[in-house]
């Protein structure tokens, strides 16, 4: 089976990539995706208030004024907890680049429209096959959901004019018009979008009565709703699809590519099981693949998206009416 892929223009030779997380933070964590098999690496991310804490202290020492953000940096963790500051993310990049062969994505974290350009175009320079731009901000209540798209926009479209390199937005599920949102990230300059983030979702200690951070790794279930979304937005925007959530089974990824990603993203099952899961989900993958015929991942891409689906209604309001009149309560049957 030729298993080669292309995402945001880079050719892959299959379709399973390490999303960003702990274990790209080191070397030889980088060096072990590769061995295990990755065919990409998205780097974990840098975060906008890292840059910007290392630009106000270059400022404090150099011009002795007052650092207005230290107030938010409070609720932030100590920024010597983080493995690397912007300085060692380059030259983890620089070496990553140096070392391996696979493409490297480095992955942005940030929350104003303002906080992405200058580091992106760093990123490029260190050699970074593409960026990988993960907005993440809780809108205010004066903005409304037409602003906050259009923060998107501004964001996409800031780092587009600062770079040439293949950019994709990692976008949280949750807009009103996910379609219509998805189109114009990709006019404001997006290659390729990558769905869907997994927010933050605290959780209350009830003991304590605290909130509690509290960050659980995914199971196969959560693939649902980026492979629906996946599925309708194949063959409707002109830019590369990666599934990110709930790839835990080689099924997992073959789910991702018919529905029309390019790849298939996963964190949890690595983090869970060790890297060597990537020959895992690999050797099932193409066992479900070849039992099925399939000759090539290009064959596969999307021929279970809405456009080729026999029952498009099955994505619809009409399914979901059905599926709702179809459940009976176990208690209920017989
Ligand atoms: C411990 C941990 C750290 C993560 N760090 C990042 C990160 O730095 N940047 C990012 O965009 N996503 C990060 N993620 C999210 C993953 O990249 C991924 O999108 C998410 O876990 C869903 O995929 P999964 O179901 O394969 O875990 C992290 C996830 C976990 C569990």
């Amino acid at each position: 089976m030729d298993l080669k892929t292309h995402y945001l223009g880079l050719e892959l030779k299959h379709p399973i990539v390490a999303s960003a997380s702990p274990i790209s933070q080191q070397f030889d964590g980088i060096r072990r995706l590769e061995d295990s098999g990755a065919a990409a690496i998205v780097m974990f991310s840098l975060f906008e208030e890292q840059i910007r804490f290392e630009a106000e202290s270059h400022d404090f020492f150099d011009h002795t004024s007052s650092n207005s953000f230290a107030e938010s940096l409070s609720f932030f963790p100590n920024m010597d907890d983080f493995e690397a500051g912007p300085d060692e993310y380059l030259d983890l990049i620089r070496r990553a680049k140096r070392s391996v062969e696979i493409p490297i994505i480095a992955s942005l974290n940030a929350c104003t429209p303002d906080g992405w350009s200058e580091y992106a175009l760093k990123l490029q320079q260190a050699g970074a096959d593409a960026i990988e731009l993960n907005p993440y901000f809780i809108p205010s209540y004066t903005q409304s959901s037409m602003d906050v798209e259009k923060q998107y926009e501004d964001m996409v479209a800031a780092v587009r004019r600062a770079v040439v390199i293949p950019i994709s937005v990692k976008l949280p599920p949750y807009f009103s018009s996910m379609g219509y949102t998805a189109k114009r990230l990709v006019d404001a300059g997006a290659n390729g979008l990558v769905l869907f983030n997994r927010l933050y979702q605290p959780d209350f200690d009830m003991e304590r009565q605290d909130v509690r951070p509290s960050l659980e790794l995914s199971h196969s279930g959560e693939i649902r709703l980026p492979l629906l979304w996946i599925a309708n937005l194949y063959g409707n925007i002109n830019g590369s699809l990666a599934g990110t959530t709930g790839v835990h089974r080689g099924h997992d990824v073959a789910k991702y590519i018919l529905a029309g990603a390019d790849v298939a993203m996963t964190t949890s099952s690595l983090l869970k099981n060790g890297t060597g899961h990537l020959a895992v989900l690999m050797a099932e993958f193409v066992e479900w693949a070849n039992r099925h015929g399939y000759r090539s991942v290009e064959q596969m891409k999307g021929s279970m998206s809405k456009k080729h689906v026999l029952n498009p209604a099955a994505f619809d309001r009409a399914n979901y009416v059905k599926v709702l009149q179809s459940y009976l309560p176990k208690h209920l049957v017989g």
